[in-house]
């Protein structure tokens, strides 16, 4: 039984939908980036010049500069609006743990695996974007002496299918909640985000081979 004290401070049904839509349009923002970000980085494979002349492009026009913060500030407030959701405390942990075990559904397993990678790129992308940032400006040598160093390939190795999942799930998630993926289009829009998320997989194995075999 919820306090009276909860109870007062539930938001209206009103509220909790817009919550909801921001929520899903940060989402979306964010997997657009995400798909973005992976084309570009894989720009390596066709030479550190490419890369070179794509960062210079994004910086000379300050898209990195004031998009490497906005960035920043939508996937915080898309973990915030997500966080509504999010079994933190043990007895909800033990409860979504044992609800997912009983129902034995694809998509509530999707659900707890998109909750335990959100912990994961929360921190780990934050450190990144931090890292880049601080770093300015992007060039293909910093890049690959930072992989070739170890410790960020190590990382890429973890964060990189962290995101993938996370944004893939969200993807097929955001589909099905708001009604676009229904019944009869639904083991189409698996198999969708099955070769998405393995696409992008491949996509940054081989860019992260690119860079740690890159001499300069
Ligand atoms: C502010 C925005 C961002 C910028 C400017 C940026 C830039 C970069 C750059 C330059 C690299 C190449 C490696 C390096 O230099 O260390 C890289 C790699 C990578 N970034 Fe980002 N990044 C941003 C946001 C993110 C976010 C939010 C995530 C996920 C949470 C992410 C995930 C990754 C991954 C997984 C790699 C490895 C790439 C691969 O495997 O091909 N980045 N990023």
């Amino acid at each position: 039984m919820p306090s009276q004290a909860l109870v007062y401070a539930r938001p209206s049904s009103r509220t909790a939908a817009y919550l909801d839509f921001l929520q899903m349009l940060t989402g979306v923002g964010l997997i657009l980036f995400m798909w973005s970000h992976m084309i570009l980085v894989a720009s390596i494979n066709l030479g550190p010049e490419a890369m070179n002349a794509l960062a210079k492009f994004l910086e000379d026009t300050y898209m990195a500069q004031t998009g490497g913060p906005f960035i920043g500030v939508a996937f915080l407030l898309h973990f915030v609006l997500a966080a509504r959701k999010l079994p933190f405390r043990s007895l909800e942990q033990k409860a979504i743990w044992q609800h997912s075990r009983r129902l034995h559904h694809l998509d509530t397993w999707l659900w707890v695996i998109q909750a335990g990678t959100a912990m994961i790129v929360l921190i780990m992308g934050s450190i990144h974007i931090w890292t880049i940032l601080t770093d300015l400006p992007i060039t293909a040598a910093k890049s690959a002496a930072r992989i070739q160093g170890g410790f960020w390939l190590v990382f890429y190795m973890i964060l990189l299918p962290m995101i993938e999942l996370h944004v893939g799930i969200g993807f097929y998630r955001i589909g099905v909640k708001w009604g676009i993926i229904k019944r009869s289009n639904r083991p189409f829009y698996e198999r969708l985000e099955n070769a998405l998320t393995l696409g992008f997989l491949i996509i940054g194995a081989v860019t992260l081979y690119t860079f740690y075999n890159l001499a300069f």
